[in-house]
């Protein structure tokens, strides 16, 4: 017995056998089913997508209901214990892990790539003292097309390597810029005997010392940390990052985009509002008046829920045993005993039980990047950084997919039928 649905029209009687593969049917199919000669066709009505598959995809899995990430197969805790965050995004860019020789060819073309055109001082220059970090990273993420006018031929696949090198060695470098012009001091050039993370941490902290030094705790776990956010399938982001590339723009446009759409308070601007939130609670003994308030529908848990995860995102566990291991090094955030009490009364609370409600990868990261020195502006920077690797892979996917067309949602319209013009004298206030 073949796999197939069989709808019943019962506005006209009508059978139809539609084809199930992978768990789905083609919205396509669906157009067949009309009421009419001249109707259109029936659609779905998917807001958000809720539903709705828009690519077949190998990069990254995901089983809400039962807390799993896999990158290209390997499970992400594998990946946080044993990996690097260069590896990690060779991993998610090219399906398979390097060999020695292959890492150290990546990691030398990135090491390669690391520096930016000094125009970009320029233009950095030109934000206002205190302009948002994030702001700064898209405005030049996409400024990037500007400067590497190959990058226009998506279809050649030297060409579009090169563009991977940039993206994934000069976004920490801008992000670091953007840190640097924020708080007033010099840019820094990148270190090429440091690692990728390390490096980083370099342009962003560096002072007088004629070398960074990064702490290696610290290093390994802002690397921990950048492996966890490398790429969860089809989030707000990586849509428009796809999006974007289907109408075949350059990938700095696409990923300036795609940073845009992380830059919301409920996507990667998540971590930077459990902080303000936080703070807002103050003190472990206004917990329970706080959690009183979400729960009657004035604001939410920050860091809490997921549109995916339903039983808990595995991710906020790694990160949890991170932030002991941070700690260690930098002092007690004094924030963590809110966050704490937050989460043990959360988790215990009918509200946040009925529905799924669990600490998000967000929930603790934003206290380990505050204790490492960062300040809250800087949280989707971060995120951004480990995320390009992501974007990057699923755009290309998209742009290889036979599948893939310019994406072009449909609408139900719910707008006045035809009506005259009316001539301004003539007409009344509508509201
Ligand atoms: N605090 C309180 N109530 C919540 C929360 C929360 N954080 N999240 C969801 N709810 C309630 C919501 O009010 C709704 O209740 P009801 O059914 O009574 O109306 C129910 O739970 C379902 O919520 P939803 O908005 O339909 O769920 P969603 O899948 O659309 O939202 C979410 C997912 C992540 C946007 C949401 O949980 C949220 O806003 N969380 C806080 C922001 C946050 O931490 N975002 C980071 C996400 S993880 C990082 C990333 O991947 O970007």
């Amino acid at each position: 017995m073949p796999d197939t649905l069989t709808i019943t029209d019962n506005r006209t009687g009508q059978q139809y056998e539609v084809p199930i593969h992978d768990g789905t049917i083609r919205a396509m199919d669906l157009r067949a089913i009309k009421a009419g000669p001249d109707d259109f066709g029936l659609m779905t009505y998917d807001p958000a997508l809720l539903n709705t598959a828009a690519c077949r995809s190998r990069i990254t899995y995901i089983d809400g209901e039962k807390g799993v990430l896999l990158y290209r197969g390997y499970p992400i805790e594998e990946l946080a214990e044993q990996s690097d965050y260069l590896e990690t995004a060779y991993l998610i860019l090219f399906g398979e892990l390097p060999t020695t020789a292959q890492l150290q060819q990546w990691k030398h073309e990135i090491t390669l790539h690391t520096m930016l055109h000094e125009n970009f001082k320029k233009f950095m220059d030109g934000f206002q003292y205190d302009a948002h970090p994030m702001g700064i990273v898209v405005s030049t993420v996409g400024a990037m097309s500007t400067f590497y006018n190959d990058a226009k031929q998506i279809f050649d696949p030297a060409i579009r390597r090169r563009q991977v090198h940039r993206l994934i060695a000069k976004v920490p470098s801008i992000a670091a810029y953007a840190y640097r012009h924020s708080i007033g001091r010099p840019y820094v050039y990148p270190d090429n005997d440091l690692s990728f993370t390390g490096n980083f941490l370099n342009m962003l902290f560096k002072m007088t010392e004629l070398k960074y030094q990064p702490n290696p705790v610290l290093e390994r776990a802002l690397d921990v940390l950048f492996i966890l956010h490398a790429d969860h399938e089809q989030n707000c982001s990586t849509s428009t990052m796809r999006n974007v590339g289907s109408s075949h723009a350059d990938p700095y446009s696409g990923l300036a985009a795609a940073a845009a759409a992380l830059y919301g308070p409920l996507h990667g601007g998540a971590n930077e509002m459990v902080l303000r939130m936080l703070h807002e609670v103050g003190s472990v003994q206004n917990v329970p008046a706080f959690i009183k308030k979400v729960k009657a529908g004035e604001g939410r848990l920050m860091g809490f829920g997921h549109r995916v995860y339903k039983s808990y995102d595995p991710r906020a566990k790694i990160i949890k045993r991170m932030a002991d291991m941070v700690f260690t090094v930098t002092g007690k955030n004094p924030l963590l005993q809110i966050a704490l009490e937050l989460e043990r009364i959360a988790l215990e609370d009918e509200y946040f039980v009925s529905r799924k409600l669990y600490p998000n990868v967000d929930f603790y990261s934003g206290l380990i990047y505050q204790a490492m020195g960062f300040p809250t502006e800087m949280f989707p920077v971060l995120f951004g950084i480990a995320r390009t690797s992501g974007w990057i892979a699923q755009w290309e996917e998209m742009l290889l997919d036979p599948d893939q067309k310019i994406a072009r949602p449909r609408q139900i319209y719910v707008g006045h039928g035809v009506r005259e013009y009316m001539p301004i004298a003539n007409r009344k206030e509508a509201h």
